[in-house]
This record gives C-alpha cells, sequence and structure tokens, in this order.
C-alpha cells in the first residue's frame, strides 16, 4: 500500500478501520464530555468514527502530512471534529492551547510519539 498518497491509503486501509473500530469497540469506554485527540490520524475515518460515539464531545486529528489533513478536512468532517497539522515528536509544532486539553489521546499501533509529549 503507497502510505504517502491519501486517496489510496483510505481506499485501502479497511484492515486498520477494522482493527481500530474491533480494538475500540472492546477496551475504551467513553464518557460523557469526552475530547479526543487522535495522533496520526491519516485520512481522519478512525476520527469521524469516535466523533460519533455517543459521549464523545469532540474529536481533534493531529498527522504530521499535511495532504492527508487535507483529505481528512474534506471527507471525514464534522461539525465536533478538527484537524492540524502537528508532528507530535515535536512540540513546537503542536499550539499551546492543546496542552492538558484533551481526555482521551489515541496513536496508532506503532510508536512515534514519545511518551512524555503526550501527557494530558
Ligand atoms: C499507519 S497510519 C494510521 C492512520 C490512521 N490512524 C488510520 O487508522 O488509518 C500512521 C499515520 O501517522 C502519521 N504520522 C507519522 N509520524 C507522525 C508524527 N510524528 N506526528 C503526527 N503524525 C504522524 C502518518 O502521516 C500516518 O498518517
Amino acid at each position: 500500500m503507497d502510505t504517502t498518497k491519501p486517496e489510496h491509503y483510505s481506499q485501502n486501509r479497511s484492515l486498520q478501520q477494522n482493527i481500530g473500530v474491533e480494538l475500540l469497540q472492546q477496551y475504551m469506554r467513553w464518557e460523557g464530555g469526552d475530547t479526543v485527540l487522535d495522533a496520526g490520524c491519516g485520512t481522519g475515518e478512525i476520527c469521524k468514527y469516535i466523533s460519533q460515539q455517543p459521549g464523545v464531545a469532540s474529536v481533534v486529528g493531529f498527522d504530521v502530512s499535511p495532504d492527508f489533513i487535507s483529505f481528512a478536512s474534506q471527507h471525514n468532517s464534522s461539525a465536533n471534529m478538527r484537524y492540524h497539522v502537528s508532528d507530535v515528536s515535536d512540540a513546537s509544532t503542536i499550539k499551546p492551547e492543546w496542552q492538558g486539553a484533551f481526555s482521551k489521546v489515541m496513536r496508532p499501533a506503532h510508536s512515534f510519539i514519545p511518551s512524555a509529549r503526550l501527557q494530558t
């Protein structure tokens, strides 16, 4: 799979979607007013799924790729969602207002984020 082109990635990510949704359904308990960060949101399908769960107030998707954020904004948006280009390994790309703003943080299975950067 070409993970550099959002159109191609979005059309060929059913495995990621199935595993992501299954893990969320099995292990995640949403609480009223949850503010969720998806750190490495890709094309935004999981963000959209999360935004539709009962109790979730808002979802923010970060991705280092401007092309993926553009695709997510166009194809997987709703009123309680926002997308931003951010490199979560580089604190200078993360706006100060995001510090401590999230009740839950999602990240892809492969780890690229120093855990100290994700304190909420
Ligand atoms: C395997 S994809 C998963 C995308 C999405 N979560 C999904 O379920 O389809 C990993 C994503 O992490 C993003 N990524 C990689 N390093 C990153 C970083 N340092 N900061 C933000 N996003 C990053 C990539 O651009 C890519 O979209």
